[in-house]
């Protein structure tokens, strides 16, 4: 009974151990390490208990079994328990450490947006779009045939003076018009056609409103009997959507060689409502583009028959749209990348 005895000293010894040296522990990660140094069947305190029930005498197997199971549950328990207290303790450390608070003010950020012209440009298309045109995407660099020659324009037009027209070359120049991209497209495609072709054009041109480079839209509809009540039709529903449901269109007698008849196209004035104001300088009108039923010489020159097929064609000056629409008095503000005058508008 002598080794029962001493096993039960040793036993009360271990747990006082234990019990104290749990005290000094701070964590779940130091507990994991004690569990280790006591459980551990090789070195662990209680762990070898085990490997020794090979010394002791036969008949009093059982009761030591007993014995260092017991002291094995008690100490699992304990180590058990440290565990979830800790663990507990510090998943409420980590979530106070990184609690958001969704009270606090955002830090603001400015919210960018497209450039005017880019804006009336999208929005021309949508409008267009929605009639059943496509876009036709022309090219900056033409050549004098097509810019000037296949659209009716003469050898000795004030158009083509160097003044006017920036040639690269005597054959190759910048467009002066997105018009060239009419003759492209009859070229490649029999009608019906319905065609928008927004792009770059370059003029040897620069004062408050114009400026050396700029954009248009081009339109263009041949199929068999269009006429310019066609014109009218699509420019009103164009204005109206732009400028504003009230707003409307008047036609005028004008001149281009690839049209005819030619017009000029106004639309009632949106500020002031036709009384006459300084936008339409006292008129009620304002002058927005340049359109006319395309010239049968143009039709014929690009294949078209033009006794069986008619068109139409205008282009829309699309920084004119802007200027007009946002109350800009310079065309230069829309070149200058100031963000204090792009970022006021947002349409
Ligand atoms: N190309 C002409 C211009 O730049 C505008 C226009 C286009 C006129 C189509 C008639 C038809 O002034």
């Amino acid at each position: 009974m002598a080794e029962l005895s001493e096993l039960s000293a040793k036993l009360s010894e271990i747990k006082s151990q234990i019990t104290s040296n749990l005290a000094t522990i701070t964590s779940s990660k130091g507990v994991y390490e004690y569990r280790k140094t006591v459980m551990d069947s090789k070195e662990g305190k209680i762990g070898s208990l085990m490997r020794e029930m090979g010394k002791i005498p036969k008949e009093l197997k059982a009761d030591y079994g007993k014995m260092v199971n017991e002291i094995k549950n008690w100490a699992q328990d304990k180590f058990d328990a440290m565990d979830a207290e800790f663990k507990a303790r510090e998943m409420k450390a980590r979530y106070d450490k990184e609690a958001i608070d969704v009270t606090l003010p955002e830090k603001r950020q400015k919210k960018g947006n497209l450039h005017p012209n880019t804006q009336v440009r999208n929005q021309i298309v949508d409008i267009f779009g929605s009639m059943g045109f496509q876009i036709y995407e022309g090219n900056e660099i033409e050549t004098d045939y097509y810019n000037f020659t296949a659209l009716n324009i003469p050898q000795d037009h004030p158009a083509r003076d160097m003044q006017d027209t920036f040639y690269l070359s005597p054959e190759f120049l910048l467009r002066t018009q997105t018009s060239a991209g009419q003759i492209h497209v009859m070229e490649a495609q029999q009608p019906p056609i319905k065609i928008i072709s927004p792009g770059k054009v370059f003029r040897s041109d620069d004062d408050a409103t114009h400026s050396p480079m700029f954009s248009q839209m081009e339109g263009l509809v041949v199929d068999k009997g269009i006429t310019l009540c066609d014109l009218q039709g699509m420019l009103d529903v164009f204005v109206k959507k732009i400028f504003g449901e009230e707003t409307s269109t008047r036609l005028r007698p004008s001149y281009f060689p690839f049209t005819e008849p030619s017009v000029e196209v106004d639309v009632s004035c949106f500020q002031c409502g036709g009384k006459g104001c300084k936008l339409c300088k006292g008129t009620g009108w304002i002058e927005v583009l340049g359109a006319g039923v395309v010239n049968k010489k143009v039709l014929d020159g690009c294949g078209i028959d033009s006794n069986v097929y008619s068109g139409l064609a205008f282009g829309i000056g699309i920084d004119r749209i802007a200027m007009l629409k946002y109350g800009i008095n310079n065309i230069k503000l829309l070149f200058e990348s100031d963000l204090r005058v792009l970022g006021q508008i947002d349409d």
